[in-house]
């Protein structure tokens, strides 16, 4: 058996070490998609409650290991004289039963309370946003603003907002752990999520449900703005966008003899609704639901051919040439 040991043992510790260096790179505090820095009252209550949770997870596992340290060396072995033994000790018996009840009430009250909070009602000031979740990608409409847009949600800093969620396809969920928790996008179900952000700043949100081949590729970013920022960004929103030059102007003629026009929303050029508004798609950072920066060259290769870059994608291959699909890059970032 002698023989076998020492390998063995070099496999354990291996494995230990490559778990404990997995677990310690998981560990980033500041990652795009951290949990532990809060930016809104939601997500605050959250992480509060994670500190509450983790304190008394810590203290038990603090209290048990040092008992269990005390009893292995008081009892070990070589004066291995027998303990005391106790049976039916009735005080006992009511202490390990009250101890745990207290732990369980004392992380119990402030779970229940921030449950309730999570289930909030918005409050009449809010900016009303509903959220639509797709394969592969979100849809974001401001009814009281009549502003359309896709994959990059902006809202001003310090107003509560009341997103209202729903989807004609399948469960996802929005999960923008900075500004909260997780909400199911239900089809057929208008779920809610209100809270108020309160730093301006870009955070990253994901797709939390799989939902199909690029449940992975579901990203999103939600852009807290400045509220004079975010004034801005609305009338941008709202213009119409300029009538384009050069490349461009073919490339928006390519645009409306083609069949981006059945699925796609460009204001006065088409009125497709399967696929994002484009309408102001020049002032997007990024492209399909957050997988590239949005430049000429992935632009072009994404009208060229989408699935090749995003796996399931609604969006067929056009049979566009490199030139067309350049001139369509080029007048789809100019709208801004
Ligand atoms: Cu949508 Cu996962």
């Amino acid at each position: 058996m002698s023989c076998c040991r020492a390998p063995i043992r070099r496999l354990v510790a291996s494995m230990g070490a490559l778990d404990v260096a997995l677990g310690l790179g998981g560990c980033a505090r500041d990652g795009p998609m951290t949990t532990l820095i809060a930016r809104s009252d939601l997500a605050r209550s959250i992480l509060h409650l994670y500190g509450i949770i983790t304190g008394v997870a810590v203290a038990i596992a603090l209290i048990v290991a040092v008992v269990l340290v005390w009893i292995l060396v008081r009892y070990r072995g070589r004066d291995a004289a027998l303990p005391s033994q106790t049976r039916g000790h009735t005080a006992l018996e009511i202490g390990w039963t009250i101890a745990p009840a207290l732990v369980l009430l004392a992380i119990a009250v402030p779970t229940i309370q921030v449950i309730f909070r999570t289930q909030a009602a918005p409050v009449p000031a809010a900016l009303e946003i509903r959220v639509l979740g797709h394969q592969w990608w979100w849809e974001f409409r401001y009814p009281s603003l009549d502003v359309v847009t896709a994959n990059e949600l902006h809202v001003p800093a310090g107003r509560p907002v009341a997103l209202t969620l729903d989807g004609p396809d399948v469960i996802h969920s929005f999960w923008v752990p900075q500004l909260g928790g997780k909400r199911d996008v239900v089809p057929g179900r208008l779920n809610r999520l209100t809270f108020t952000p309160d730093t301006p700043g870009e955070y990253r949100g994901q797709c939390a449900e799989f939902c199909g081949l690029s449940h992975a590729n579901m990203g999103l970013r939600v852009v807290v703005d400045a509220p004079a920022t975010f004034e801005r960004w609305i009338a941008a929103q709202k213009a119409t966008p300029a009538e384009p030059t050069g490349p461009a102007a073919e490339g928006k003629a390519i645009y409306a003899r083609s069949a981006c026009v059945g699925c796609h929303t460009i204001r006065g050029v088409s009125t497709g609704s399967l696929g994002p508004d484009l309408t102001t798609f020049g002032s997007r950072r990024t492209l399909a639901a957050g997988m590239f920066p949005s430049t000429a060259a992935t632009v072009a290769a994404w009208v060229k051919d989408p699935i090749a870059l995003k796996p399931g994608s609604k969006m067929p291959a056009l049979g566009l040439t490199d030139d067309q699909a350049r001139a369509v890059a080029a007048y789809l970032l100019s709208l801004k």
